[in-house]
């Protein structure tokens, strides 16, 4: 079966090309970085204009990666959410116009379960059940997979996303936007042990992550010692300190997820699963713990349509179709 998928949550408008939810034929992703880099942050109507602009020419782009016409396609995947409404509106009515014209079926997709279905266009992709954790930059999740149609939330943030505070935190060491990418590139350079950061954990609580307190700690620091901003070695030291901070926490959660579950299968997606020191940290503990890892490469981490394509496929074979009159949502 021939999928397109089609993905405008939040910033970047992706369409995708997926035979049997496995074989990727095209993967094509417009971000808006440029747009938004301004504000310091997504903006979600020029996001929803943008993903207008650039919605036909990015599955026109698709289907020619992929050496296709639409009359091969056999359905449609879109997101259906959650994510900015304005954004999420774009693609779903694209897709809902194109399965109603070519007469195709169409398979509505929760997003942050299409990050799970990532490390399924991997050779080798896991079993079930698995421990997965999504971290993006409205999200961290802590899920036990057991079937696409059986994903259960076993832990997620109290406050911000982790993505979130790698965003606000480079704001602040005036890093700019995206946040993430440029404290990894910052962090390089930097002594992860310059500054002791806090690793706010909540009582009775071992699988919920909270990022707002570490945000507050840095932004405290930097007004206490306002010199750290001048050299650019104290703040490579500060971003490596930052990332420290996160990658602790969220490793360490997920290793007590899959202890607490017995269950030696790790997924990590997200925007967030783009980070080196991340995902180096999870090999070396994983192979310690004896714990198999599946981290999808960087492309499939952050945002696109190939995963949204992989997971309507695997909704279609368990049934799943959308109705045209379903609607988006914006949590969930
Ligand atoms: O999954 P994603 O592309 O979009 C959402 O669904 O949110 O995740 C975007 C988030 C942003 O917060 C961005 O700063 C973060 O992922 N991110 C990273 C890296 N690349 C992207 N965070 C840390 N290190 C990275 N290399
Ligand atoms: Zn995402």
């Amino acid at each position: 079966m021939i999928f397109l998928g089609i993905e405008t949550s939040c910033d970047e408008t992706a369409a995708a090309v997926v035979v049997d939810g496995r074989r990727v034929l095209a993967d094509v992703v417009a971000t808006q970085f440029d747009l938004h880099a301004q504000y310091g942050g997504v903006v979600p109507e020029l996001a929803a204009r943008r993903h207008q602009e650039n919605i036909l020419p990015v599955i026109k782009a698709a289907l020619a990666q992929a050496g296709l016409g639409l009359s091969d396609l056999s359905a449609i995947a879109v997101t259906q959410g959650p994510g900015l409404i304005g954004a999420l509106v774009i693609g779903f009515a694209v897709a809902k116009s194109l399965a109603y014209a070519l007469q195709i079926p169409l398979v509505g997709v929760h997003h942050l379960h299409a990050h799970l279905a990532a490390p399924f266009l991997l050779e080798t992709p896991p079993e079930f059940p698995f421990i997965a954790l999504v971290v993006s930059g409205g999200h961290t999740n802590l899920y036990k997979v057991e079937g696409f149609q059986n994903i259960t939330l076993l832990g997620r943030s109290r406050d911000d996303a982790a993505g979130e505070a790698f965003d606000k935190v480079a704001k602040l060491l005036h890093l700019g936007y995206p946040g993430g990418i440029a404290i990894e590139k910052m962090a390089q350079t930097g002594d992860p042990q310059a500054f002791a950061l806090p690793r706010p954990r909540i009582v009775g609580e071992p699988l919920t992550f909270s990022y707002s307190g570490l945000k507050t700690a840095v932004a405290v620091l930097l007004r206490q010692h306002p010199e750290i901003l001048a050299s650019a070695q104290t703040v490579a030291d500060l971003a490596a300190s930052f990332q420290a901070a996160v990658v602790d926490s969220l490793v360490s959660r997920a290793l007590l997820a899959v202890q607490a579950h017995a269950c030696p299968r790790l997924v990590v997606a997200g925007g967030v699963a783009a980070n080196r020191r991340l995902r180096q940290e999870l090999l070396d503990q994983a192979k310690n713990a004896g714990i198999e890892v599946f981290l999808p490469p960087l492309k499939l981490c952050t945002d696109n349509a190939a995963m949204v394509a992989a997971l309507g496929y695997h909704l279609f074979q368990a049934g799943e179709r959308l109705d045209l009159r379903a609607d988006v949502f914006a949590r969930g």
